[in-house]
Parts: C-alpha cells; sequence; structure tokens
C-alpha cells in the first residue's frame, strides 16, 4: 500500500486511488472536491482529466499531470473520494 507522497512513484500498472487522493489533495483540491463528481465513473472522469491536460478541454488552469496521475486521480473521484 502507498499512503502519503506517491507522486513520484513512475507508472502505475494500475490506477492507485490512494495516490489519487494524495494528488488531488496536493493539486485539485483548491477548487475541487470529490462530492463534485458524484454519479461520474471513473473511466469517464479519466478521459476527461487527460483531455484537459492535452489542452482539447478547456480548464480554469492549465492542468499538468502524468498519465499515472491522471488513472489515479479519476479512480479516486469515481470511488466518490472514498
Ligand atoms: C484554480 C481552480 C482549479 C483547480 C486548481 C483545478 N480546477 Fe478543475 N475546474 C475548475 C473550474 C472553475 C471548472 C469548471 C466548473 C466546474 O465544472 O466545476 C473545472 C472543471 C474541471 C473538470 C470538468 C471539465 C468539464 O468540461 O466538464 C475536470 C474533470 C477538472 N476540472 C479536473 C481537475 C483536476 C484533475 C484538477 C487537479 C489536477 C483540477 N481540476 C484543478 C477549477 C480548477
Amino acid at each position: 500500500m502507498t499512503a502519503g507522497l506517491t507522486l513520484c512513484s513512475g507508472i502505475a500498472t494500475a490506477a492507485d486511488a490512494a495516490a489519487g487522493k494524495a494528488a488531488a489533495q496536493s493539486k485539485c483540491v483548491q477548487c475541487h472536491e470529490a462530492d463534485d463528481w458524484e454519479g461520474e465513473s471513473a473511466a469517464s472522469l479519466e478521459s476527461l482529466i487527460r483531455d484537459i491536460v492535452a489542452g482539447k478541454v478547456k480548464h480554469k488552469s492549465k492542468l499538468q499531470l502524468s498519465e499515472a496521475e491522471i488513472a489515479d486521480i479519476a479512480a479516486y473521484w469515481g470511488k466518490g473520494g472514498k
């Protein structure tokens, strides 16, 4: 189990909601809460976040996330922030 600062753990083989929680809390929580995404699946969040990072979807601030962070945050939010 990875807890705490896992932002440098490299490419994750599977989405890790605990790592996603850490990443979301450091980069997204000032504007978003996990509750904001109620009813969204991890898969749809993942493609949405990926499009934001790629610049295809407009976002308030430019997001810089690794592939692993995108999947991890989507997993965390997709579970309703648990
Ligand atoms: C400076 C404030 C701010 C930060 C930080 C921020 N966001 Fe956002 N984000 C917004 C606003 C404002 C919107 C548009 C209104 C809304 O949907 O809440 C938005 C919308 C989104 C959307 C929905 C886009 C759509 O078209 O439906 C996603 C997904 C998202 N943000 C992901 C993230 C992620 C992931 C992070 C952290 C890595 C993050 N945001 C950090 C302000 C922010």
